[in-house]
């Protein structure tokens, strides 16, 4: 088991020598292999149950996966046996679309840190739904929805509708991404008129999808660490009077402080270290407006087991990883299953 962890310190020697989107599919073809091989679950943390009931819903373990990891609902069942205690699809849009050219993802190696300009790169909702349904995933599957950049932002509710009506019967929870800074204007969305039109549609459709599916899926919206603290004092109000079920804090920044590595200019959302406090701040200050009314999902900067708990300590019912589990794979998932207790 110790091997088999140490195994990635190892393998990312080799695998940070390739650009990164190709190491990103490098590894996920390796682990699709030792998955075919019946060995994938020896990479499982020994005890990854410890269950909690956040939306009603029951999550193997607070740890999740945070959005754009697995895009395309690809690789599930790898992340499943991984110890991942909830997993987070997307962001998916009703069409297909290529996304920014590349190169679009940078590693910023001293700064533990990356910046992406993906742009929504996915293969839309109709072929993710159908990856979806041929994984037998028995956990709490999260779908991220978003808009196609080139939906006009006056039509831009239009296309979260879409994704929400064909998630719904497939999602766990369904997370309403309206921050990402690689779309233009997407975070305009953020503000108070557009941001109380969004959620009232969103909240009106989710009662009639609930009643023709029998069944109440919850929706959470994913928000930026960039906001100042009035932006958030709307948004809480809007989620509060809207009865939203949960809130994730925070997606990337566009802010740039302190970095040292070479493509620290490189435009895109950065994530990792530098986002840690930025990101805590905006969770913070969600928590105390919210008042524990409303769940949060913590994301943004955990690198390790400190990091989760005091995310923990601030609010946070679940927390998801990304730029964390890059850097020292699941060691991390290991670190921060072992911190926490069994409620
Ligand atoms: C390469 C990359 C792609 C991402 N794609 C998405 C995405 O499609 N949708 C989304 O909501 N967040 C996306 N994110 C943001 C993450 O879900 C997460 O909120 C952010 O990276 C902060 O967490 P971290 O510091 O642990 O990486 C992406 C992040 C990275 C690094």
């Amino acid at each position: 088991m110790g091997v088999l962890i140490r195994m990635y310190s190892f393998l990312k020697k080799i695998i940070f020598l390739f650009e990164p989107e190709i190491a990103h599919h490098i590894i996920f073809t390796f682990l699709k292999f030792l998955n075919h091989l019946g060995v994938l679950k020896l990479l499982a943390p020994k005890n990854s149950s410890k269950e909690r009931i956040v939306f009603n819903l029951k999550f193997k373990n607070p740890i999740g996966v945070a959005a754009g990891l697995d895009k395309n609902a690809e690789y599930i069942n790898i992340l499943d046996k991984l110890g991942f205690g909830f997993i987070e699809v997307g962001t998916l849009t009703p069409r297909p679309q290529a996304g920014n050219s590349k190169p679009r993802i940078f590693r910023l190696i001293k700064d533990k840190a990356l910046i992406n300009r993906f742009g929504f790169n996915n293969i839309g909702i109709d072929k993710a739904i159908i990856n979806i349904k041929k994984s037998n995933y028995d956990g709490v599957l999260g779908i991220n929805i978003g808009k196609n950049f080139d939906t006009p932002m006056e039509n831009a509710i239009d296309d979260y509708l879409i994704c929400f009506r064909k998630s719904y019967a497939y999602a766990g929870y369904i997370t309403i991404n309206i921050s990402s800074p690689n779309t233009k204007n997407l975070r305009d969305l953020q503000n108070t008129d557009n941001f109380s039109n969004l959620i009232r549609q969103i909240k009106s459709e989710q009662l009639k999808m609930s009643k023709l599916h029998s069944k109440y899926v919850p929706f959470v919206v994913k928000i930026s660490p960039d906001c100042t603290n009035e932006e958030l004092d709307n948004i809480c109000e809007i989620l509060l009077e809207n009865n939203v079920d949960g809130v994730i804090t925070t997606n990337t920044t566009l802010l740039r402080e302190g970095l040292k590595s070479e493509y620290k200019t490189e435009k895109g959302g950065l994530s990792g270290e530098p986002l840690k406090t930025y990101s805590l701040n905006t969770q913070k200050k969600i928590f105390k407006n919210l008042n524990g009314k409303i769940p949060i999902i913590g994301v943004g900067g955990i690198m390790n087991a400190k990091d989760g708990l005091e995310r923990f300590s601030n609010g946070a019912e679940l927390i998801q990883i990304y730029t964390g589990f890059i850097y020292q794979g699941n060691r991390l998932i290991n670190e921060l299953l072992k911190s926490i207790t069994q409620k």
